[in-house]
């Protein structure tokens, strides 16, 4: 658009070359859904904390971060793909809304007042479009830390005690193993002695916590609950870990996690500690333990979908009918250089582009859209893709007139804002 500033949660900020957060986005800053404590994920957010009692929590800070938060307080290098504009949505290039909840861990570590916190926020990614990816979404981040004394002295091992007693009498099925694996490594100047401390109390922890979690469910209890640890990597943590969940028939990543870098630690003043932090997403979580099919659902203002929760409860939602879809096609040539033009002066197509254009105009009316089809002309050598949109409201039928107008308008834009030749 042509305006020279974007409002963002009331305050005006110049548009530059990265700007890229849309209209549609915009919409969704203040409702604040992990708040509400009869909203399915307030109630999980809830549990966790009932979990977690001696945690101190933070839950409303604003979504508006600069990348410096976002990426370089976690050292994530310059040249990281994942600070791309295709990615994150960018108010402009000093300012952003935060792809995750770690954004907040510098910030909470230099208040110099908690050794043990959770963060919850709503977070910001530019993304595909199925049934269990939405732009926006929640995580809860956990960060704890402990110093060598409290590891000499016994402190650590009585709570990893207490938490794995209490695991091991629940119906889930993990392991305590510490071992590490090449590629997984502990930092230069950790303690093996003293990160194998670290690493049983975070392993106890989560463990403590996903058995807590799956406990709730009164129709699981008789189930047992596998819960497996996958080597990950992520540049603020080492070594680091995912977390899995076998939760019928399908693993489910829950969260990842690790050992915190200590130089994140110095920076925050808090360098005489050693600690942990992981960071939960919410609604897949939530998507399993309240059986919501949807991710849109979520954001559903229906009182069909909202009155069915209450605050504590895991219950089972019961969708109201599922209304049929309505399909449609789009194929186009990708856009090529001009002949002769500068390289860099020619926009190739990226799949994010138009995912976040087909949301803008179809809202939440769209359920998925997947590439079904693309080739190269031999002779042009140009590229063709078919992408199929599936159009379905989640409470009430679409009429084809309508979809054939959201349709319309999803051709021209793609042609105007992406340059894409249909066919
Ligand atoms: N921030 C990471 C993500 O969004 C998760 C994470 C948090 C990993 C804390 C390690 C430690 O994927």
């Amino acid at each position: 658009s042509k305006e020279s500033s974007v409002i963002v949660l009331n305050q005006a900020y110049p548009r530059d070359h990265y700007t890229n957060i849309s209209p549609a986005i915009l919409t969704k800053l203040d409702r604040k859904l992990h708040l509400d404590p009869r909203h399915p994920l307030g109630i999980l957010k809830n549990i966790i904390y009932d979990r977690f009692p001696d945690y101190a929590r933070h839950e409303t800070f604003a979504p508006v971060v600069t990348p410096f938060d976002n990426f370089d307080s976690l050292l994530i290098p310059a040249n990281h793909p994942g600070r791309s504009k295709h990615d994150n949505y960018y108010i402009n290039e000093q300012t952003m809304l935060r792809s995750h909840s770690s954004a907040h861990q510098l910030q909470v570590l230099q208040q110099h007042k908690h050794t043990q916190f959770l963060v919850a926020a709503d977070v910001y990614r530019r993304d595909e479009i199925d049934a269990s990816h939405y732009p926006v979404f929640h995580q809860m981040e956990g960060v704890r830390l402990m110093t060598p004394r409290e590891i000499a002295d016994g402190t650590i091992a009585q709570d990893i005690e207490r938490m794995r007693a209490i695991a091991a009498q629940s119906n889930i099925v993990t392991s305590d193993d510490t071992t590490l694996h090449a590629g997984n490594a502990i930092q230069p100047g950790h303690s093996p002695e003293q990160i194998k401390m670290v690493m049983a109390h975070l392993k106890a922890s989560l463990n403590y916590w996903v058995a807590g979690i799956f406990g709730c469910i009164g129709q699981l209890q008789q189930q047992t609950i596998p819960v497996r640890w996958i080597e990950g990597s992520f540049p603020f943590t080492s070594p680091s870990w995912e977390l899995e969940v076998l939760y019928q028939g399908q693993w489910l990543e829950i969260c990842g996690c690790g050992v915190m870098q200590q130089r994140i630690l110095d920076q925050g003043g808090m360098g005489d500690h050693l600690g942990w932090a992981v960071g939960f997403g919410l609604e897949r979580l939530a998507m399993v333990l309240f059986d919501i099919s949807d991710i849109r659902l979520f954001w559903s203002q229906d009182a069909r979908f909202l009155a069915q929760f209450e605050p504590g409860r895991i219950t089972q939602f019961q969708p109201f009918s599922k209304f049929p879809p309505c399909l449609k096609d789009i194929s186009f040539w990708l856009p090529r250089a001009a002949a002769g033009a500068a390289t860099d002066s020619f926009t190739p197509f990226h799949e994010n582009d138009l995912m976040d254009l087909v949301r803008e105009v179809a809202q939440d009316l769209v359920e998925d859209v997947k590439l079904i089809d693309q080739f190269v002309h031999p002779k042009s050598g140009r590229s063709s893709r078919c992408y199929r949109i599936v159009y379905r409201s989640m409470d009430r039928s679409v009429t084809n007139d309508e979809i054939n107008a959201i349709q319309q308008c999803v051709r021209e834009q793609a042609v105007q804002r992406l340059g894409l030749e249909l066919r």
